[in-house]
């Protein structure tokens, strides 16, 4: 079996509508491969038709030092297995395949999360995969802990591994827990006695130190933060920025969205996802500063505001510099 291409233990989790190309080679930017040791493409959704090697590089975007695995979510199908084999043919090194996705059209396509209740059907999809691509690059999976509870975790993560995945990330938070504030990590503990292989443990990263205090409570390898990525960039290596450097990173995302012909008013709503969950540089400290930011109902403001915080950058640590 190929060897994951990690260059570190500490892994940025898929998001879609955040995690597109732009705003991982922002992150990945920031970091060394020491520090970050890989990310994955926001979700590619294949239904019927097998997806083109051009969508693929789209949605890949420029390839560095840090690996970026490519993530697709469709249930066993041709289109699946020819869209893999064109993902491996365009240089992709891993193929990551989604079963968290609690989405309404996730679970009617029959992706996504809805295979989590359904371990065999899960273990197939992974199977066809890894026989069609296995031999060439790692084929992983990322589940959730269940759908309507945890009972099946077990047998999930053997089906993945029965199918051939490489590594099994665990999002520890069920379908139907969405979201919710607590994710147990026990949970993680349990899949990792589980698994025959890897385990990445996802949910509930809120800070640096909490990628080893996770590996060290639940005895997974790697460690995948989601949200809390979008509200310190600088995570994975604890660097700690400072007002002037929030303002630069969110400045250099906006330029990238507004060279592409992003509308200002569209960009600035990007700025704010970020600024929902900012919590370095004391940009967005406390609700009221937050609060500031996501009120401002004018996009020039918002800007002319991260600009005069940029002015006290020292010129060596501007972006790209
Ligand atoms: C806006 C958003 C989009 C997401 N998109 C994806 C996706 O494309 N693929 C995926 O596997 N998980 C996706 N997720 C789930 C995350 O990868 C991660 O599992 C989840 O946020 C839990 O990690 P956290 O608690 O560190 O945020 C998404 C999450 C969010 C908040």
């Amino acid at each position: 079996m190929p060897s994951l291409p990690f260059t570190a233990r500490n892994l940025l989790a898929p998001m879609e509508g955040v995690t597109d190309p732009l705003f991982r080679r922002l992150v990945l930017d920031l970091h060394s491969p020491n520090d970050l040791g890989g990310t994955f493409t926001e979700f590619l959704r294949v239904s019927n038709q097998a997806r083109t090697a051009r969508t693929i590089q789209e949605h890949l975007g420029p390839q560095g030092p840090i690996p970026v695995g490519l993530q697709l979510m469709g249930s066993a199908s041709e289109a699946l297995i020819q869209t893999a084999r064109t993902a491996v043919d365009s240089g992709v090194k891993l193929i990551d395949l989604n079963f968290g996705c609690p989405s309404k059209g996730a679970l009617k396509g029959c992706a996504g999360s809805s295979l989590l209740d359904d371990p065999k059907s899960l273990e197939g999809v992974v199977a066809d995969i890894h026989a069609a691509v296995g031999e060439q690059v790692p084929v992983t999976a990322k589940l959730r802990a269940g759908g309507e509870d945890d009972e099946l975790l077990e047998d999930l993560i053997r089906a993945a591994c029965a199918g051939g995945a490489a590594m099994v990330t665990l999002h520890a938070r069920t379908r139907r827990e969405a979201y919710a504030p607590l994710a147990p990590w026990e949970r993680l503990a349990r899949a990792v006695a589980a698994s025959s292989v890897p385990l990445c443990g996802n949910g509930g990263i809120n800070t640096h130190q909490d990628f080893e205090r996770m590996r060290s409570e639940t005895g997974c390898q790697y460690a995948m933060v989601g949200r809390a990525a979008l509200g310190n960039p600088w995570i994975f290596s604890g660097h700690e920025p400072d007002a002037a450097e929030c303002a630069d990173f969110l400045l250099s995302y906006a330029d990238g969205l507004l060279a592409r012909n992003a509308p200002l008013r569209g960009t600035v709503s990007r700025l704010k996802q970020l600024l929902r969950h900012w919590s370095v540089g004391g940009i967005a400290e406390g609700p009221d500063g937050r609060r500031s930011w996501l009120h401002e109902r004018d996009p020039n403001k918002v800007m002319d505001r991260l600009h005069a915080l940029q002015t006290d950058l020292q010129p060596a640590h501007r972006f790209g510099q």
